[in-house]
């Protein structure tokens, strides 16, 4: 797995490269997760644990991977994730990222924690991109992004419920991601020096590099580090259902609550007026110890997939994974790291060419479990 002598095909294969392009403490800050990782890792094995049922002879002559996801027509059941500081991992990587999804005809999240500002990643692409928010102290501040986001065009709200704290990342820690004292500081100059093309790519050519949509709340605008003591004192832990009520009252169009892993939870976020849940554990990022999204995912649909949109990430990283979700009642599944993992490889081309072997896959696993369109993938094509 992972090789290739001419083209990159797989989410691992520009994982390689992107470890190659991206100084360490930059790709560990993308790969890693939370404590010794067995989260991360189960979110990935657990698609293992079931297979897809092969059917022949059923006229699949005529294969459509679209769907419709809050209402937008897609081209497959497939949406980015948000990931915060995308744009230090390639040149405006939000841009890149949103113009890729465009061109495969799939939704793009933007972080509230992105380089670019939401402004500039609307303004980059006709299609309303998708607005990630999470609950910070300064509900003026909350409001006013809320407002900028509507004025810039976007119709999706994804708002993060998992990040009440922020999870222990043991990557971070040791590479001195963020501060880490003199040490830190010239381990991090070392690795930015030992690659070149992304000092051009990205550091010379990929400014500025401060989060866009907090630039206005931040005094040193450039100091990252600063941003983060910043936003460390922001995320609200205080936060419950009641305030997604407020934000109900706010936002004019969809909300979908990611970070919901049990059937309580999304009953909850399903009165509270969400018009979609995302069953996420954060990519293993936060709750150390927490089922995979996975296995999490038929008690999240048993409990709301009548009343609202469930949708799943963790873990994805091919089309037959695609189509195990959407089989256990998942409407579409959200990747974060393989789309980072391509566009810091590979820029937006590698993105646009990850996303066609995404789409190709899932149209050849329908094809060879003997169904032609998305509805018809159901839970009787999985097998335990
Ligand atoms: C580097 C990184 C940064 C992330 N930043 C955010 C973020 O700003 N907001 C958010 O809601 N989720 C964030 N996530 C979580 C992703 O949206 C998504 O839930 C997760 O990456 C899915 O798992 P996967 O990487 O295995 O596809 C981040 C994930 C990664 C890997």
């Amino acid at each position: 797995m992972g090789t290739y002598n001419v083209t990159p095909a797989t989410a691992l294969d520009y994982r390689r490269l992107a470890e190659k392009r991206l100084p360490r403490f930059l790709f560990d800050y993308i790969d890693g997760g939370a404590g010794e990782e067995i989260s991360m890792a189960a979110n990935e094995k657990d698609f293992l644990r079931f297979s897809l049922k092969q059917r022949v002879m059923c006229d699949v002559g005529d294969i459509d991977t679209s769907t419709k996801l809050h209402g937008q027509a897609v081209s497959m059941p497939l949406a980015l994730a948000p990931v915060g500081l995308a744009g230090m991992m390639g040149r405006r990587g939000e841009v890149q990222g949103a113009r890729a999804a465009e061109a495969a005809g799939i939704p793009f999240t933007t972080s509230t924690v992105g380089i670019c500002p939401v402004e500039e990643v609307q303004a980059a692409v006709r299609q309303p991109v998708w607005f990630q928010l999470y609950m910070l102290r300064d509900r003026g501040l909350v409001k006013a992004l809320l407002e900028r986001a509507q004025a810039a065009g976007c119709e999706t709200l994804v708002f993060t419920v998992d990040l009440a704290v922020v999870g222990m990342r043991h990557r971070d820690t040791r590479n001195g991601m963020m501060g880490g004292g003199l040490a830190g500081s010239l381990a991090k100059a070392w690795q930015i020096a030992t690659r070149p093309r992304w000092i051009i790519d990205v550091g010379i050519k990929g400014k500025p590099h401060d989060f866009g949509n907090l630039r206005e709340v931040v005094e040193d605008s450039r100091d990252l580090d600063a941003f983060k003591a910043y936003i460390d004192t922001q995320f609200d832990p205080t936060v419950t259902w009641k305030d997604i009520a407020w934000l109900r009252t706010l936002w004019k169009g969809q909300i979908l609550i990611k970070g919901v892993m049990s059937a309580d939870d999304a009953s909850a976020a399903a009165d509270v007026g969400a018009d979609g849940v995302i069953v996420s554990n954060h990519g293993g990022r936060q709750l150390e110890g927490v089922a995979s999204s996975i296995s999490k995912l038929p008690e999240v649909v048993a409990a709301v997939g009548e009343r609202v949109e469930v949708h799943m990430d963790g873990g994805v990283r091919s089309g037959t994974d695609v189509v195990k979700a959407v089989a256990m009642g998942a409407r579409s599944v959200m990747i974060g790291r393989p789309w980072v993992w391509a566009m810091a490889a590979r820029g937006e081309r590698g993105l646009v060419d990850l996303l066609e072997v995404f789409r190709q896959d899932t149209a050849i696993a329908m094809a060879l479990m003997g169904v032609t369109r998305v509805s018809e993938i159901s839970r009787d094509l999985i097998e335990m």
